[in-house]
């Protein structure tokens, strides 16, 4: 990797764009999607990216902890106001996922794949996370969503838990530059909603499936055997279950394994 996260970096590498993000930079925090949600609520989120160097207490979904070392990833929360109807709203996940997957293919030598929902693996290590928060005021009016990503750049000492699980750009990829690709994952993140609007997400997604056509572990509870048939318009992914029911699971319910 050629050098650290850093704000000035990220911004010359932006270029033109630079004036378009306002770039909230900490060496640490608690949560930069917590940090943004807050700004939201203030109404002071419009245009905001939190990043910071280490967090101490990252989120992920389900209600699970985000292992956020000190110079080891790009933990980022960028703020939408979407644009899009509430139904098209639930694509935004999986369109955030492939946004992430082309600023990877861009900066890094490695075809990413995704992990229904919008888990970016690649050679079965987990690269990044994503999680996103909607905001609403009192009156549970929608003021934005906050979208949250860690990516995991370079190795660190994991928990035991998650050293299986977990990838490091840096194990596949010598020399890439973090803070050209902080840039460029802001700028594909910019262009999200325009994936939904111009129909290309589902080609777009699909090209990238971890999961389609692979037996899975549906974690519902029950937890049950499928197989991963297609993803529909939205991303919400069709399944086939041992008994040959068809079933369509939509996004951020459940989560699911994929058998090995
Ligand atoms: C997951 O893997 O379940 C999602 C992880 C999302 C982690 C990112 S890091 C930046 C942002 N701040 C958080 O607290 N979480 C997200």
């Amino acid at each position: 990797m050629s050098n650290q996260l850093n704000k000035r970096d990220i911004k010359s590498s932006l270029g033109e764009n630079n004036e378009r993000f306002n770039i909230i930079f900490k060496e640490e925090t608690g949560s930069t999607n917590t940090d943004l949600k807050k700004l939201a609520l203030e109404n002071n989120a419009d245009n905001a990216v939190v990043i910071a160097l280490s967090q101490t207490a990252g989120r992920g979904r389900l209600g699970r902890s985000f292992y956020s070392p000190d110079n080891s990833g790009i933990y980022l929360s960028y703020f939408i106001k979407p644009t899009l109807n509430e139904a098209d709203i639930v694509a935004l996940t999986s369109a955030v996922a492939v946004s992430v997957c082309k600023a990877l293919e861009k900066n890094a030598d490695i075809n990413p794949q995704i992990k229904w929902v919008n888990d970016i693996y690649y050679n079965n290590k987990k690269l990044c996370g994503i999680l996103l928060e909607a905001v609403r005021d009192t009156s549970n009016k929608l003021l934005g969503i906050v979208v949250g990503i860690g990516i995991n750049c370079v190795r660190s000492t994991l928990p035991v838990e998650l050293e299986d699980i977990v990838g490091y750009i840096s194990d596949f990829c010598e020399d890439f530059d973090i803070n050209r690709l902080t840039a460029d994952l802001l700028i594909e993140l910019s262009h999200t909603e325009e994936l939904i609007k111009d129909k290309s997400l589902v080609i777009e997604y699909k090209k990238r499936s971890l999961v389609i056509g692979k037996k899975i572990k549906v974690m519902d509870e029950p937890m049950y055997n499928a197989y991963a048939l297609n993803v529909d318009e939205k991303c919400s992914l069709i399944i086939k279950t041992e008994d040959g029911d068809i079933k369509t699971l939509s996004t951020g319910e459940i989560s699911i394994r994929i058998d090995k």
